[in-house]
């Protein structure tokens, strides 16, 4: 089944937003297969956004990122990498609707509390850099009232 990974950023840490972001892919019926604190270091950071190497703002989401522990979570379920982004909102979060977690809890495009894997093959990128020791599924009896 499909996972993706979704990470609280220092500031959202630092905001005691942790349980609310849970709590929104928990009640969405999707299941957590992983979570971990931890204090990035610049490698690990800079291999996660090598996307955004040399653009502009990339000095700054090292520094931002590097500000403070976050924690990391794998999230599965049916469509959970597309679902995950659309319960972030978009990057900016003046551009984020209300009821998305950037559009309820965000301000700046450099603070926006969250993030989330954009395509299934980040996402299997994402969740191998930061959980190198692997995540494992179980079984769970929801999984049958929540699926068609
Ligand atoms: P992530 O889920 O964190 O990957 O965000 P995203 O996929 O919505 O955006 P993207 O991957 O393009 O950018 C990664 C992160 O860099 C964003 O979440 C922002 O925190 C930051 N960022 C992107 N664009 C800008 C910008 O124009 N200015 C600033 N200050 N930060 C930016
Ligand atoms: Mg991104």
């Amino acid at each position: 089944t499909e996972r993706t990974y979704i990470m609280v950023k220092p500031d959202g840490v630092a905001r005691g937003l942790v349980g609310e972001i849970i709590k929104r892919f928990e009640n969405k019926g999707f299941k957590l297969l992983g979570i971990k604190m931890l204090q990035a270091d610049e490698q690990l950071i800079t291999k996660h956004y090598e996307e955004h190497i040399g653009k502009p703002f990339f000095p700054k989401i090292v520094k931002y990122i590097l500000s403070g522990p976050v924690v990391g979570m794998v999230w599965q379920g049916k469509g959970v990498v597309a679902y995950g982004r659309v319960m972030l909102g978009k990057t900016d979060p003046l551009k984020s609707e209300p009821g998305t977690i950037r559009g309820d809890f965000g301000i700046d495009s450099g603070r926006n509390v969250v993030h989330g894997s954009d395509s299934v093959a980040s996402a299997e990128r994402e969740i191998n850099l930061w959980f190198p020791e692997g995540v494992k599924d179980y079984p769970r009896a929801l999984d049958n009232i929540i699926y068609e």
